[in-house]
C-alpha cells in the first residue's frame, strides 16, 4: 500500500536561463540556454513523493493561462490527484524567473501570482483527503493561514505534519507546536531561531531553539554538506550528503523534503528517511533543471549503499 502524501503549496513555471555568470546591475548578458519546465517549492514536491511511488493529493491554485494549463498535465502525468487544484479568474499562474550560472549557483525571482490566491477555506474542502492521508506537507509559498489551516486539520486527523518554512519568515508559535517535523534549510533555520550556522554543531543548537518553541523534530538540510536531525528529547544526528557533481542545485530542497515525506509516509523511522531524502537531492543536483532532474525510486536505492557515515552530535 503506498505512503499518502497531500502538499499545500506553490505551482509555478520555471523560466531557467543557464548564463556563464550573474549579470551585474543594468548588464547584458547572452546565455548559453533556456529552458522551461514545472517547478514552484510545493509542486517539486509532489512530483517527487509521487516518482517515489507516493499516492499524491496537491493542493494549489492556478491562473486559467498557459502555464496553468502547463501545469495541470504535469500533475496529471505524474499521477497525481488534482481534485483540490483551484483556479483563479484574475490572478495568472506562479511564474519563477531563474538564473543559472557555470558554477551551478542560481538566483530566482517568484511571482506567486494564483498561488498566493488559495485560501484557507480552499483548503478546508480538502479536509476529506487531509484526513485520509499518511503525511501532510506545507510551506510559505503560499500565505501562512493556509498553511496553518492545512496543518491544523492534519493534527485534528492524527496526521503526521511535516512544514518546510520556505521562504523563511517570522512564524507564529503555533506553526512550531503543529510541526511533526520541521524542516528548514540553513539560512531558513537562521532566520527561525536567531544562531547563525557553519557547521553541523551550530545546527544543532539552532535545531535544539526550534524544538525549545514547539516543534517535535527538526530537520535542518545544509546543502552540499548533508544534513542535521534532532528530535525532541534524543541526541541530535549528522548525515552527510553523498558526494556528487553539482550541476544544478535548483529544487533540490525540495526533491529533499518530497522523498522525507514518502518515506516517513512508508512507516519508515526519521534517520533512515532523511538519508534516503539526501540520496534523492544528490542525485537532483547532478542534472540540469527542477522536476525533470528528479531520480525514479531505483536509481535512489541504488545510491543508499554509498551513505556516508552518520555522525551522532
Ligand atoms: O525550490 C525551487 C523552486 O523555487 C523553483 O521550482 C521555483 O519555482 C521556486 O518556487
Ligand atoms: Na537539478
Amino acid at each position: 500500500q503506498p505512503p499518502r502524501i497531500l502538499v499545500v503549496g506553490t505551482s509555478n513555471t520555471d523560466l531557467v536561463t543557464r548564463i556563464p555568470r550573474m549579470p551585474r546591475m543594468g548588464e547584458t548578458l547572452i546565455g548559453h540556454r533556456f529552458h522551461m519546465g514545472c517547478g514552484g517549492k510545493g509542486a517539486n514536491q509532489a512530483v517527487m513523493a509521487a516518482r517515489l511511488g507516493a499516492q499524491v493529493t496537491m493542493v494549489t491554485k492556478l491562473g486559467r493561462d498557459t502555464f496553468g494549463q502547463m501545469t495541470i498535465d504535469n500533475y496529471r502525468k505524474h499521477g497525481v490527484d488534482t481534485r483540490y487544484v483551484f483556479w483563479d479568474d484574475e490572478a495568472s499562474s506562479g511564474v519563477a524567473t531563474i538564473f543559472v550560472d557555470d558554477e551551478g549557483h542560481n538566483l530566482i525571482a517568484i511571482v506567486p501570482g494564483a498561488s498566493y490566491r488559495l485560501t484557507p477555506a480552499e483548503v478546508r474542502q480538502a479536509e476529506p483527503a487531509i484526513a485520509g492521508s499518511d503525511v501532510v506537507v506545507g510551506g510559505f509559498e503560499v500565505p501562512v493561514e493556509v498553511t496553518a489551516e492545512a496543518l491544523r486539520l492534519a493534527r485534528k486527523h492524527g496526521r503526521t505534519t511535516i512544514l518546510n518554512p520556505a521562504p523563511a519568515l517570522p512564524m507564529p508559535d503555533e506553526l512550531f507546536e503543529l510541526s511533526d517535523v520541521l524542516s528548514p534549510n540553513e539560512g531558513e533555520a537562521e532566520t527561525l531561531s536567531g544562531v547563525a550556522i557553519h557547521d553541523p554543531e551550530s545546527a544543532r543548537d539552532a535545531a535544539c531553539r526550534l524544538l525549545e518553541r514547539g516543534a517535535r523534530a527538526v530537520v535542518i538540510t545544509m546543502g552540499e554538506r548533508g544534513a542535521l536531525l534532532c528530535e525532541a528529547g534524543g541526541a541530535a544526528q549528522f548525515f552527510p550528503a553523498f558526494q556528487v557533481k553539482a550541476v544544478d542545485t535548483t529544487g533540490a530542497g525540495d526533491a529533499f523534503i518530497g522523498a522525507l515525506a514518502a518515506r516517513i509516509g512508508m512507516g519508515e523511522p526519521l534517520a533512515r528517511a532523511v538519508v534516503f531524502a539526501n540520496a534523492a537531492a544528490a542525485l537532483s543536483v547532478t542534472r540540469m533543471g527542477t522536476q525533470v532532474s528528479f531520480p525514479a525510486l531505483q536509481e535512489v536505492e541504488d545510491l543508499l549503499p554509498q551513505a556516508p557515515q552518520a555522525r551522532r552530535l
